[in-house]
């Protein structure tokens, strides 16, 4: 963590902190909570119903990140211990990065620049390592939130594309005119997209939203981009698909099960895959620890959290 967030934090509470960066097992994360009001979590930890029960000084967990799949608002709210995430912040660094994704998964930027580095560029043709356009192309966009709009303004404004959108509710007209977006349902999406690019939160019913089905609706052509949560593709499937060259390309940033990557994906050449990097950048990933610190500050001294996902648990204001 930041050695600045950790001070600010310190002129606070007492502070134990992971500085080693060493995994913790549950059972050492359980024990180094006992005593604790507070955790900083940087994204992964599982706080669930046993760890709150083995943890009953705990009263606010806070993350650094966006998703909050790690943990159980429900149990968490039934313990009454309040939850926080860091909202905002990463939105136009993670739109950035979306767009970085797919533009290097459409022009295959990462496969040719293996094949060179590997020695094995001899002469120019026509048809080297030929891609598909971004500009004036059709972008489907499935999770039209904060992330998803900003990847939106970029395809419209940033590259003159059509944007389709799905989302669990409808926009309002004004939001979806500051987008240039359409709403279509899933499907359509999926049958008229050149770009795909997933924005949606994990959760279980979001589990495998893009399948063996879904991606039969999709082009031959297309390419597909998850900066969601592993899960939200199965990504056995979309090896098949990709080996079989049923879609053109993906750029995953998340896997199921990561950092563990399905072997299948490791070996296909039309996939980009990064290490779950979409909001890394310094500023970025300071201002998401900086607000992770501010909602532990703000609840624990002064009662007002920023960002509350479970605010019930604050009682009546
Ligand atoms: C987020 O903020 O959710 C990013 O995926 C980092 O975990």
């Amino acid at each position: 963590m930041f050695p600045e967030v950790i001070e600010r934090l310190k002129q606070h509470f007492c502070v134990l902190s992971n500085q080693a960066d060493e995994t913790w097992s549950s059972e050492r994360l359980v024990e180094n909570l006992q005593g604790k009001s507070g955790l900083f979590s940087t994204g992964g930890e599982r706080v669930d119903a046993s760890l709150l029960a083995a943890c009953p000084d705990l009263k606010i967990c806070s993350t650094m990140a966006v998703g909050y799949n790690n943990f159980d608002i429900d149990a968490m709210t039934a313990a009454g211990v309040l939850a926080t995430n860091a909202p905002d912040v990463l939105t136009e660094t993670t739109a950035d990065f979306g767009f970085a994704l797919l533009m290097a998964t459409a022009r295959r930027v990462t496969e040719s620049e293996h094949f060179l580095r590997a020695g094995m560029w001899t002469r120019w043709s026509y048809d080297l390592f030929v891609g598909s356009d971004i500009h004036g192309s059709t972008l489907g966009i499935i999770g039209m939130g904060r992330i998803g709009q900003g990847i939106a303004r970029r395809g419209a404004f940033g590259f003159g594309m059509r944007v389709l959108y799905h989302n669990r509710s409808r926009l309002d007209a004004a939001t979806e005119a500051s987008c240039k977006a359409t709403y279509v349902s899933k499907q359509e999406l999926l049958g008229a997209a050149d770009h795909v690019v997933l924005v949606i939160p994990y959760s279980d019913a979001s589990r495998h939203t893009i399948g063996a089905a879904e991606l039969a609706l999709m082009k031959p052509t297309a390419t597909l981009i998850n900066i969601a949560r592993g899960g939200i593709v199965d990504d056995t499937a979309l090896a098949l698909a990709l080996s079989e060259r049923r879609i053109a390309a993906a750029g995953l940033d998340v896997f199921e099960g990561e950092p563990q990557v399905l072997p299948g994906l490791l070996k296909l050449s039309n996939v980009v895959l990064t290490p779950h990097i979409a909001s890394a950048t310094i500023p970025t990933r300071l201002a998401m620890a900086n607000l992770a610190a501010d909602n532990l500050i703000g609840f624990l001294v002064k009662g007002k959290p920023l960002t509350a996902l479970n605010p019930s648990v604050l009682g009546p204001r």
